[in-house]
């Protein structure tokens, strides 16, 4: 049987960055209301490069494009540089042409979060379900905001982050762990794992370890990623280095 998810190693972090973005383009011509599912952070900062490259060339449209990011910090405003709307503005969205009304994100400065929670999920559904959820994964095994914990939630929720989470995030935050946001909104489990498709990207030899848990390890809430060797359709494209701790046991 074919394991789950797929591994694919490419030589650095270029290399798949291209390979994504190549993936996302043809996708992305083959359906042009792609739901597509993204993350933020250090990671992708290459992949959207490459897409904007690709929607240069002529060979990306996002125009019809449906979008929802992973999460956001709560109690940061839309328009607060820190904010991962701001985030996507700056790396992606301003470059290419996504449509705003079809972009769509947390509002971590809602009156009600647990309503916006729910807002969430409803447009989400209203979408016809993401297809492709692109992932990131923290070095302690989260994805989107899902930290490890003894219980995961299945849908968007209010989250308290780790304290590694905010000093990874600092730098948005002036570069101080202390400001950034100690809570945030994320996508649950669960509207992750009904993605039709999903592929998270690791890159850099400090992902090594979480990688290893990840594909070889035990399905556990103390390790978010796990509950990707659930999921029919996923992959992860590695470079070299965060690759580096599979030894042979793929
Ligand atoms: C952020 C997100 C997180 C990041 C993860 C890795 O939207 O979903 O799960 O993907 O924290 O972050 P980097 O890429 O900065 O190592």
């Amino acid at each position: 049987m074919e394991r789950s998810p797929r591994v694919v190693i490419l030589a650095d972090a270029r290399a798949v960055a291209r390979e994504l973005a190549r993936r996302v383009g043809e996708t992305l011509r083959a359906k042009p209301d792609l739901v597509l599912g993204l993350p933020t952070g250090r990671t992708p900062l290459l992949l959207y490069q490459e897409l904007v490259e690709l929607y240069r060339r002529g060979e990306a449209d996002f125009s019809r494009a449906i979008t929802f990011n992973l999460d956001e910090f709560l109690g940061v405003s839309p328009g607060h540089p820190g904010s991962y709307r701001s985030f996507m503005r700056r790396f992606l969205f301003d470059h290419v042409n996504a449509d705003p009304s079809r972009t769509n994100f947390l509002d971590g400065a809602a009156a009600d979060p647990q309503e916006e929670c729910e807002r969430y999920e409803h447009e989400i559904d209203r979408a016809g379900g993401i297809d492709l959820q692109i992932l990131g994964i923290g070095t302690n095994g989260h994805i989107g905001f899902n930290e490890p914990a003894a219980e995961l939630e299945a849908r968007t929720h209010r989250v308290r982050l780790k304290p590694e989470t905010r000093r990874s995030n600092a730098a948005l935050f002036g570069g101080d762990a202390e400001t950034v946001p100690a809570e945030a909104l994320s996508m649950g489990m669960g509207t992750i794992l009904q993605a039709r498709a999903a592929v998270l990207i690791a890159t850099g030899r400090s992902k090594a370890l979480c990688v290893e848990r990840l594909v070889n390890g035990p399905i556990t809430t103390l390790l978010p990623a796990s509950f990707l060797q659930l999921h029919r359709n996923a992959d992860i494209y590695l470079d070299e280095e965060a690759a580096s701790a599979l030894g042979g046991t793929r």
